[in-house]
């Protein structure tokens, strides 16, 4: 049994208030994702990678067709089922190990532990000279090892990560990147991943899935291997990378989205720079 299903999904957002005219974003996407897999989830903007993300989490019910998860269907939010927005989202009042404090209180952990989870996670994803740092007192770097620690501290089994480095430079985000690799695997959560970097794909996944244009469906997948040769530069990963910019669907300028350099966004041009 698969850890995490999308079933015949269908996701249609409705334009007007008699709920008369659809738009599909989603069309029959059917996906299986088992425990410990890393999945990166690319495709266009706006093919709906983050509405899958949303469906997984259970902040968003599919249209038709079913998520589930260890085989139970998804009804809503689930702290099994954890989040990392592009946006930092920790609260701006409260010091980094509050925020995860606050989060063990939901999670109704014994308040005399809570202290201790907290400070393992942030030491985890190398934050232990910040415990006491508000959140606007860090670098962007920083603001998402936190809210990795939280989702280390909440012992959620899924990571669910929409484009979670992609507001920070070329050079943290590779070290962001590489840490997650040894976390997913020293701890064998089970990673979903968006992102509009091929490279990034190629460096972090154990799995790939390329969504085509709106509406999004599977178009393409690749499995990597754990224990490769992650150098982007080695000719089996230069391959991979021709390869998967090939399938890749085309911006509305018609050029592929890496060579494209229109800066037409507002007419739905994908195209955005690796
Ligand atoms: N709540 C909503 N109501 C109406 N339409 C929505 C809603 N959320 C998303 N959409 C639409 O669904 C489509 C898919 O959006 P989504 O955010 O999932 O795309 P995406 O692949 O994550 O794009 P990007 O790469 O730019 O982040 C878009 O056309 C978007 O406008
Ligand atoms: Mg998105």
């Amino acid at each position: 049994m698969s850890q995490l299903v999308l079933d015949h999904i269908y996701k249609a957002y409705y334009s007007n208030r008699r709920m008369s005219e659809a738009r599909v974003v989603l069309e029959d996407v059917n996906m299986y994702i088992e425990q410990g897999e890393f999945v990166c989830l690319i495709g266009p903007s706006g093919c709906g990678k983050t509405t899958m993300l949303n469906l997984l989490a259970g902040f968003e019910k599919p249209t038709k067709g079913t998520v589930s998860f260890n085989g139970e269907t998804v009804k809503g939010p689930s702290r099994e089922r954890g989040v990392v927005f592009q946006e930092y989202s920790l609260f701006p009042w409260m010091s980094t190990v509050d925020n995860i404090i606050l989060a063990l209180e939901c999670k109704r952990i014994p308040e005399k532990e809570r202290r201790g989870i907290a400070e393992e996670a942030l030491d985890n994803v190398g934050l232990s000279d910040f415990y006491d740092y508000r959140p606007n007192t860090l670098s962007g770097g920083m603001k998402q090892r936190a809210a990795i620690a939280r989702l280390l501290a909440m012992d959620s089994d899924v990571f669910l990560m929409d484009e979670p480095f992609s507001a920070l430079d070329e050079q943290t985000r590779r070290k962001l990147d590489e840490d997650l690799i040894e976390l997913w695997k020293d701890k064998r959560k089970t990673i979903v991943f968006v992102t509009h970097s091929i490279d990034e794909a190629i460096l972090v996944s154990s799995r790939i899935i390329m969504l085509s244009d709106t509406p999004g469906k599977v178009i393409g997948e690749w499995k990597l291997d754990a224990d490769r040769d992650r150098t982007l530069t080695v000719p089996e990963n230069l391959r991979l990378k021709k390869e998967i910019l090939d399938r890749m669907p085309k911006c509305a300028c018609e050029s592929r989205e890496e060579e494209c350099s229109c800066k037409n966004r507002e007419q739905r041009c994908s195209c955005r720079k690796e």
